[in-house]
């Protein structure tokens, strides 16, 4: 049967911390109000948030699905189940092989003159440890409804 997606409670705190780091993505502004989760039997197999920043503009982030549970559709659910809230931009962040993924979502690749503020300090020092690992860390948009 296909999980369900339901908002978090302040019990799944834990849940999310540990699949976030057990996915290896960023660990920072994980709070549960922010996130949806994927329930299917009683335990969590995937995870995912719309966090705010202090200029009011609107990331989505932390999508994560257990290792077992993955390539069932439940990150597209995940996503479509957050998105359907936002009437605005959204943007995200994301390893450059996830950028076809997320176009599938409406969002397109920014070139580095368009990215948000916020984006545009952090990025380019974050890309030079990731190039180190053989990948490149993209900016992408989801333009208003
Ligand atoms: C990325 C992730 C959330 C996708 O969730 P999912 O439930 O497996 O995805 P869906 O079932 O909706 O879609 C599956 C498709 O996504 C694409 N995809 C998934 N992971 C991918 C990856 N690492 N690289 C490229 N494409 C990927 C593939 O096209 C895949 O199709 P396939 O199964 O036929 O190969 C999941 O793989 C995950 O948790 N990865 C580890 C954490 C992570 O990288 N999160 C993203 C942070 S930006």
């Amino acid at each position: 049967m296909a999980p369900t997606i339901r908002p978090a409670t302040e019990a799944d705190q834990l849940t999310i911390r540990r699949l976030i780091k057990e996915a290896g993505i960023n660990r920072m502004s994980l709070q549960w109000p922010n996130f949806v989760v994927a329930e299917d039997g009683g335990a969590i197999v995937g995870i995912g948030q719309v966090k705010t920043h202090g200029d009011g503009s609107r990331e989505l982030a932390s999508i994560a699905v257990i290792p077992a549970r993955q390539s069932e559709g439940i990150g597209a659910a995940i996503i479509n189940s957050l998105l359907t809230r936002e009437q605005g931009v959204v943007h995200l962040t994301c390893r450059s092989q996830l950028q076809g993924y997320y176009e599938r979502f409406g969002f397109r690749r920014l070139d580095p003159p368009e990215f948000p503020r916020y984006f545009r300090r952090m990025i380019p020092i974050i890309n030079v440890v990731a190039r180190l690992v053989g990948t490149q860390i993209l900016v992408m948009r989801r333009e208003a409804n």
